[in-house]
């Protein structure tokens, strides 16, 4: 049989049954003094055992007590069969004593392991060794789509209930599609430096940018398909702005544009309404407000009566009882030009529609910055 903790251990000797299989009188232990030493010698091994348990390995604790309790084969069994039955009588009460005095220590001493690792919270059908299934599984923390997310994915969902499709560009653009063929020619202050992030590129190589806008996508889309045309463009755009509590240099849009051959100014006003109106609510009303874009004509500034006043005037709307949404108009048929569409015959409107400032607006948000710090105190409140 297997002396518990043997393993390993490297014995030079003729006779290779451990001292438990073998009786006192082989070992030449017949004074009670030598018959006490081998059982110090029993208890100290099975406390050097015991000391190596791993507070909740369970499956190790159940191995140690087969090996000194189990009935068959355990030390404390073959104690009993090779030192007490063929001792003498006087060396019985002895090594009866001692047996006795043995098989206690070592039963107190594995409860008081079994406590322990019950007490660590592994124990029930996991002591056996396998694994408690009835136990709930890790639960690994899902996330929440971020704020800007959840407001893409309405804007995204109220164009395509009136048949817009969602479409994506490129984030680096030329300026050709940035600026020129949206009829921001070469001159135009926007297109300063200071107002664009160009990518730095070996001397000689084209220009490229970070778009600062989603139109370049408009003019990407007519080269690409022909009338009819809805779509929307979600996306990410660059400037070159110092962050502050309304500005980032870089946030989101979507854009919007529509061109067919019979879109006027009331299929315009009509969208926008239906947008403003399932964003903000039905009683929200809408105003246009005249502005200035080079690629709309004529082109609007998108107000809506306050959420907060009901345009009645307040702090959050600066007592006008409007909100500026964004910006919007009539292609301008000047870019109908850039992409060989027959400006005589087609018309249509674009919006680009600033993403944060939906949210910000739809959530009560006063500071852009919250949006990108992702702090998760304020993203869990989207959840
Ligand atoms: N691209 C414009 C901007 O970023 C918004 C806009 C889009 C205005 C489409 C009119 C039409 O300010």
């Amino acid at each position: 049989m297997p002396w518990p903790g043997a393993a390993g251990t490297l014995f030079l000797m003729t006779d290779e049954r451990t001292p438990v299989e073998r009786t006192l009188a082989e070992l030449g232990a017949t004074s009670p003094e030598a018959i006490a030493a081998r059982f110090a010698e029993v208890r100290a091994r099975f406390d050097a055992e015991t000391a190596r348990l791993a507070p909740c390995d369970l499956a190790a604790w159940t191995a140690v007590r087969n090996a000194w309790l189990g009935r068959a084969s355990g030390v404390i069994t073959a104690i009993g069969d090779n030192w007490l039955k063929p001792a003498t009588p006087e060396q019985k009460r002895v090594v009866g004593k001692s047996l006795n005095g043995l098989k206690a220590h070592v039963e107190r001493t594995l409860e008081e392991l079994r406590a322990r690792a019950e007490a660590a919270g592994d124990a029930g059908p996991a002591a056996a060794g396998g694994s408690d299934l009835s136990l709930p599984g890790v639960r690994r923390a899902l996330g929440t789509r971020h704020p800007i997310r959840q407001t893409r994915e309405e804007l995204e969902r109220i164009f395509r209930s009136i048949g817009f499709s969602v479409v994506e560009g490129p984030e680096i653009e030329t300026p050709y599609y940035n600026f020129e063929a949206l009829n921001i020619p070469e001159h135009h202050p926007a297109r300063d430096t200071m107002d664009t992030f160009y990518l730095s590129l070996p001397k000689g190589s084209p220009e490229l940018l970070l778009r600062t806008h989603t139109s370049p996508m408009q003019i990407h889309t007519m080269e690409r398909q022909q009338p009819p045309v809805r779509i929307v463009v979600p996306g990410r755009v660059y400037r070159r702005d110092n962050p502050d509590s309304t500005h980032s240099f870089a946030f989101h849009q979507i854009e919007g544009l529509a061109v067919d051959t019979d879109i006027t100014f009331c299929e315009f006003k009509g969208t926008v309404e239906y947008f403003v109106r399932e964003f903000l609510g039905p009683k929200t009303r809408t105003r246009l407000r005249p502005s200035y874009f080079p690629f709309t004509e004529p082109s609007a500034e998108v107000d809506a009566s306050c959420f907060a006043c009901d345009g009645r005037g307040c702090r959050i709307c600066k007592h006008a009882g409007w909100i500026e949404l964004f910006g919007a108009g009539m292609v301008d048929p000047a870019v109908y030009g850039f992409v060989n569409y027959d400006a005589k015959r087609l018309s249509g409107f674009a919006f680009g529609i600033g993403v944060e400032r939906m949210a910000m607006m739809r959530y009560g948000i006063s500071d852009i910055q919250l949006f990108y710090q992702n702090d998760v105190r304020f993203l869990r409140q989207f959840e």
